[in-house]
């Protein structure tokens, strides 16, 4: 597959230069296709029979395959979500993390991970690393541990500025659980989640998944013992009894079909367009990191930048704005070309 070929899949690269799938990516043509497909036959020919039962098993394990190549995990170690927040949600009760339990964090995580650790009453240290350079996180999120650490969560990409935290390096210095939100790395960057104790992805971002998919990695589900348990993957042992959600079958069929489509280059293609990207915004823009090998770039806007991102969606380019920020931020895909970094840049005059 070539890169024109590439982004010929998603169609919204016809009429707009967008540039979010950090909240969620393109949708192929085939992905919708097969989710159209998948519900016209449960229109016609109902929802149930031993059949169908079979084909969820299926296309489970043709999901599983490729999120663990994504991340480079085991599949048999790979359970099947409907978000990070709720492999974050999964995770923590794993950890049977209660009231006042001690859990360093970072202030670059996303309210996917801090809602369930203030849902859990953790009491936690947050190392500061947002405004910092990446070079010094190990050792401030390190400064935050003491002999009461039960674990640490933190996020692989930043949300914010695609600042990359160095999540194995933590997992090798403390030996403590390690919690990952990977939602802005998994299907982003070249990943190797092997090592951490519960690494989630979002597959409707940088894997163009339909909504509300996910997955959770467990390095070992034997030792951790769910406390929540949804009731047809019960049945089975180890990693499925982590899986709670029963996804429709038309979503199994579309989110197969995506993870199915990626080229190998993607990872490499993503790269070089984001270095593009930081280039071109740089000369303009004051950049809010050096440079950490993210497929996010985020850039202090003059003025309201919920305001400059209405504007540049009126011509037709997609970027987000950040709370509590000043920035808007991009999110390169290998799906994206320098016409769409143009375009914004344009649009931006
Ligand atoms: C770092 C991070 N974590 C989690 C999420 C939420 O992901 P999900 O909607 O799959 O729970 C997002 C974005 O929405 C994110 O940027």
């Amino acid at each position: 597959m070539t890169p024109a070929e590439a982004r010929a899949l998603y169609p919204v690269l016809r009429t707009r230069a967008y540039l979010n799938a950090g909240t969620c990516g393109p949708l192929a043509d085939a992905t919708v296709q097969a989710m159209l497909r998948a519900t016209v036959e449960d229109l016609e020919s109902g929802r149930s029979g031993s059949q169908r039962l079979e084909r969820y098993r299926s296309l489970q394990e043709r999901i599983k395959a490729r999120i663990g190549e994504a991340i480079q995990v085991d599949p048999a170690h790979v359970a099947i979500t409907s978000s990070t927040t709720e492999g974050c949600n999964i995770a923590l009760a794993a950890l049977h993390i209660g009231p006042g339990d001690e859990v360093v964090t970072t202030d670059n995580e996303h309210p996917a991970l801090t809602g369930p650790l203030a849902a859990r009453g953790a009491s936690v240290r947050v190392a500061e690393v947002l405004h910092h350079p990446t070079s010094e996180a190990l050792d401030r999120i390190l400064a935050q541990v003491t002999p009461r650490t039960r674990a640490i969560a933190l996020s692989h990409v930043g949300w914010l500025n695609g600042q990359v935290l160095p999540v194995v390096e933590v997992k090798r210095a403390t030996s403590l659980p390690v919690v990952v939100d990977g939602a802005q790395a998994g299907g982003a960057i070249a990943v190797e989640a092997a090592e951490i104790d519960f690494y989630t992805v979002s597959c409707q971002k940088w894997l163009c998944g339909p909504d509300g998919t996910g997955a959770l990695y467990v390095r070992d589900p034997d030792s951790t013992p769910p406390v929540l348990a949804g009731h047809i993957p019960a049945q089975g042992e180890g990693i499925d009894r982590f899986q709670i959600v029963h996804h429709a079958i038309p979503v199994l069929e579309g989110w197969a079909t995506a993870l199915e489509l990626h080229p190998e280059w993607r990872f490499e293609q993503a790269a070089s367009l984001t270095a593009t990207a930081r280039e071109m915004l740089g000369r303009r823009f004051e950049l809010a990191t050096d440079g950490d090998p993210s497929t996010l770039v985020s850039f202090t806007v003059p003025g309201d930048p919920s305001a400059v991102r209405a504007k540049l969606e009126e011509q037709g380019v997609v970027a987000r704005d950040l709370p509590g920020t000043s920035w808007i931020r991009i999110s390169c895909g290998y799906w994206n070309d320098e016409s769409d970094i143009e375009r914004l840049v344009d649009a931006l005059n």
